[in-house]
């Protein structure tokens, strides 16, 4: 098995080596067009610079002065003390939930009603911890607490063509002027701040650490605790124009490495907090910085005109490779909403969604499920990549297939199937977070027969081959060993007891949900395609199960969620959540047993009985991806711009009812829709637009 490093350098080589598109877009001054300008902050929605591994979200002053905005990362996690609760004091003692399923008992990652504590810790532990703030420190100016009401002439740009946000306002008429910047290469920040103020002592910065909480789901908007300073420690060590901090939470270590040009100093303000303050020590007016995170001590030159240099350099290089469209914004509000929605979404998932793990929900603004990543969700985290052409992107964090095999494996084993079963709420370990959905969700499992298909259409070498083939014979194992032979009626059951994509339904009652059957026949259809290419045969028994697994239930001529479901389309409770079921014809392809009649029966169903308010994230591109298969140009724009599908002024997909901003599945599902929109799909050119719209699109590849 060749090890991650290898494979990732070999793919990337080859994806560098892909031809650039030769752009007839203006793409600078469409991208442009939507440069955030701003004149407040915005409690939920922080302007953020950053690389896809680490974020730093700002407020109107260019830093996290009036508002804890956090600084996350892919590496920086934290566990709390484990309980001492007798025989729930180590993850050990954690043994999951036995359930009957198919006439045994099977093992399920589930809280264990007798050993909650040690159940909740291994939830919540380790957590994504807020790496650090830095805010103005309005010094000796002697004005005391600044609050945003007290400034003036307020204005914020963020320039998405080069990756950087200038911040200007007036103070007591004196004018300061702000500029952030991440670098694309390290976790740094870089900042110039520029006024008279900052004279001797006036006007400068502080650097606060605080400690990880680890107690909430949600932590939105906020991450972290100010107020526990005695529970963790920070030491410096000092250098010339330049400090290491060290920042110790219980076992987790990191360092803040801080290095500025010019005179000026660092002190900490109080011996038993973690704030400290850097200021001019002379008669600058301009005082630059830059702050490197990193779990490691540091040694590198970077300062703010470097890492600036590098940003200038990368984002119009990530804006001018790969796909893009230009809709026609100067005539029609709906297209120049869409485009907003799309500019706006491509640099919000570079800088949120590009790390070395697959993104958590809420990218790197904000914590949710703890700041862990849910495997399922990998399809519409990362797909758009691959349409997009931005294939180095992509390939940052897909080797989670290949590092998570192990503990795939070693699930499977444990419930007595073949093959690697992938987990769902993870931590970079591979480690499945106990949840009773999150034991018995199934979709996650072919993800990786779609992205190795897409990859091999692209890519169709024996290096790809390979690449994948031990990954999709262990996920196929699984799944043609979880389908379930009923002898009464011939054929391959999935569940019960599991969940469907919708996750509203009695899991002891789930059988045959039509996505999921749909999915296992396309995964497992893919997973022995993989083997006929390399001149070997496909099991019998994936095909078995491929050519063999129940129909597609029904009631009354249309899909619905799982067979036996009772009054589908008059309960109120199965015709929300998430409306799985239509995936089958737009996120795949068709099935050979699909039958239009029924589908279009179905999808009428869905427009007149979801209740939509209650739908959220990816919903919507989901919606328009199969309104778009259906030739409905129109019905898919509507989708894409629902008003339960809204998006900020900052570009953030709002969250909607059930959970916080944003809800980064939306962006991403997003530009996955319009490539296909764009780029169409086997047995269609594309592109489907509304009428009249006059699109210019060039790049993007073409999906199954
Ligand atoms: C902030 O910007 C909005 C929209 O551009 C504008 O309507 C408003 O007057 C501005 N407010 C201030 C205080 O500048
Ligand atoms: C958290 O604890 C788990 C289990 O002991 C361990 O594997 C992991 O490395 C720890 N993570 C951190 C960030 O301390
Ligand atoms: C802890 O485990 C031991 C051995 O399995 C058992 O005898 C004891 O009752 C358990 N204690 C508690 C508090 O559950
Ligand atoms: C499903 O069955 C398991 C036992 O296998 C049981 O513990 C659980 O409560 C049941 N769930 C529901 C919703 O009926
Ligand atoms: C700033 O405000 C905080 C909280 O309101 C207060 O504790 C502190 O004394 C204030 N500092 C100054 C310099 O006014
Ligand atoms: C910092 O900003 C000021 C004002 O825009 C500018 O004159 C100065 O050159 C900047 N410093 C660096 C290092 O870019
Ligand atoms: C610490 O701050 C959090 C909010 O960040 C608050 O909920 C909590 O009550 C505070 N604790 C103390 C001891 O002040
Ligand atoms: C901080 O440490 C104290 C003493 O160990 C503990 O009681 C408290 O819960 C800790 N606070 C947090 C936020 O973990
Ligand atoms: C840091 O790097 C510089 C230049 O590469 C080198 O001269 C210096 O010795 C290094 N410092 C440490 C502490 O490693
Ligand atoms: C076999 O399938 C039939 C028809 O769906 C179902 O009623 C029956 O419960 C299944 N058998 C078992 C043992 O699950
Ligand atoms: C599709 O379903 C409709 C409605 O049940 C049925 O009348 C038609 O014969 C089916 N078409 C095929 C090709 O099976
Ligand atoms: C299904 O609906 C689409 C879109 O309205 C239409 O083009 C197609 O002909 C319909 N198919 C059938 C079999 O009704």
């Amino acid at each position: 098995m060749p090890s991650i490093q290898l494979w990732g350098k070999a793919l990337l080589l080859l994806f560098v080596a892909s031809p650039f598109v030769e752009s007839k877009i203006d793409r600078k001054s469409l991208v442009q067009q939507y440069n955030l300008k701003l004149n407040h902050s915005h409690p939920y929605s922080p302007v953020q610079v950053g690389n896809g591994n680490f974020a730093f979200g700002v407020d109107i002053t260019g830093l996290q002065t009036f508002l804890p905005h956090n600084t996350l990362s892919s590496w920086g996690w934290h566990n709390s003390s484990l309980p001492s609760t007798p025989n729930q004091t180590s993850p050990t003692d954690y043994t999951g939930v036995d359930w009957w399923t198919h006439g045994r008992l099977v093992n399920y990652e589930q809280p264990d009603p007798a050993k909650k504590d040690i159940s909740q810790w291994m939830i919540a532990n380790p957590h994504r911890i807020n790496l650090g703030r830095i805010g103005l420190w309005w010094g000796n100016v002697g004005r005391g607490n600044v609050s945003e009401e007290q400034l003036s002439d307020k204005y914020q740009v963020l320039d998405l063509w080069e990756g950087v946000v200038a911040s200007s306002f007036s103070i007591d008429g004196e004018e300061v002027l702000i500029t952030t910047v991440a670098s694309p290469e390290t976790d740094t920040v870089a900042v110039n701040i520029s006024s008279t103020l900052v004279r001797t002592e006036g006007l400068g910065i502080y650097l606060d650490f605080p400690y990880a909480s680890g107690k909430n789901k949600f932590d939105a908007p906020f991450v972290g605790l100010y107020n526990a300073t005695s529970n963790h420690t920070t030491s410096t060590q000092y250098r010339n124009r330049g400090a290491s901090i060290t920042h110790t939470l219980d076992a987790t270590t990191y360092v803040a490495d801080i290095a500025w040009e010019g005179y000026a100093r660092l002190a900490r303000l109080h011996e038993d907090e973690h704030k400290y303050i850097l200021a001019a020590s002379q008669n600058f007016e301009t005082l630059t910085f830059r702050v490197t995170y990193s779990p490691q001590v540091v040694n590198i030159s970077s300062t703010f005109a470097t890492v600036k240099d590098e940003a200038a350099t990368w984002w119009p290089e990530y804006w001018s490779r790969g796909a893009f469209v230009s809709l026609p914004t100067a005539t029609n509000s709906s297209a120049n909403e869409l485009q907003r929605r799309i500019i706006l979404s491509q640099y919000l998932l570079a800088v949120n969604e590009a790390g070395k793990d697959p993104p958590q929900e809420s990218g790197l603004v904000n914590n949710g499920w703890y700041g862990k990543f849910h495997l399922e969700m990998v399809f519409w985290h990362l797909m758009h990549w691959m349409f997009w052409g931005k294939w180095d992107l992509y390939d940052r964090s897909i080797g989670v297939y290949e590092r998570f095999l192990p503990t795939s494996f070693g699930r499977a084993k444990n419930q007595g199937y073949e093959g690697a079963r992938l987990g769902k709420m993870s931590d970079p370990s591979g480690r499945s977070a106990p949840g009773e959905i999150n034991s018995l969700l199934i979709w996650q499992q072919p993800h990786p027969m779609y992205f190795a298909e897409m990859e091999y259409r692209n890519f169709p070498t024996t290096q790809t081959l390979q690449k994948w083939d031990h990954i999709l014979t262990g996920v196929a194992d699984f799944m043609a060993t979880y389908a379930w032979w009923n002898s009464t009626t011939g054929r391959y059951d999935l569940g019960p007891p599991m969940y469907p994509v919708s996750e509203n339904t009695n899991p002891n009652q789930t059988v045959n949900p039509t996505f999921e059957l749909a999915y296992w026949r396309f995964g497992l259809d893919i997973a022995a395609k993989w083997q006929v290419r390399q001149n070997k045969s496909a099991p019998e028994q994936w095909t078995h199960v491929r050519d063999n697994l129940a129909p597609f239930p029904t009631e009354d001529d249309t899909y619905v969620t799982y067979e036996g479901i009772p009054n589908m389309w008059s309960t109120p409770e199965y015709t929300e959540d998430h409306p799985g079921l239509v995936g089958i014809y737009g996120w795949l392809p068709p099935d050979s047993r699909l039958n239009m009649t029924i589908f279009n029966n179905t999808i009428a169903k869905v427009h007149e009985t979801w209740n939509f308010p209650f739908s959220y994230g990816w919903d919507f591109p989901l919606l328009a991806i199969t309104e778009a298969r259906r030739g409905d140009a129109e019905r898919a724009v509507q989708q894409l711009l629902d008003v339960n599908n809204a998006f900020d002024e900052v570009g953030m997909p709002v969250g909607g009812t059930r959970v916080p901003t944003p809800y980064f599945p939306s962006a991403a599902g997003l530009l996955l829709a319009v490539a296909m929109m764009a780029g169409g799909w086997d047995g269609f050119e594309g592109p489907v637009w509304p009428e009249g719209w006059e699109v210019e699109s060039e790049g993007f590849i073409r999906g199954m």
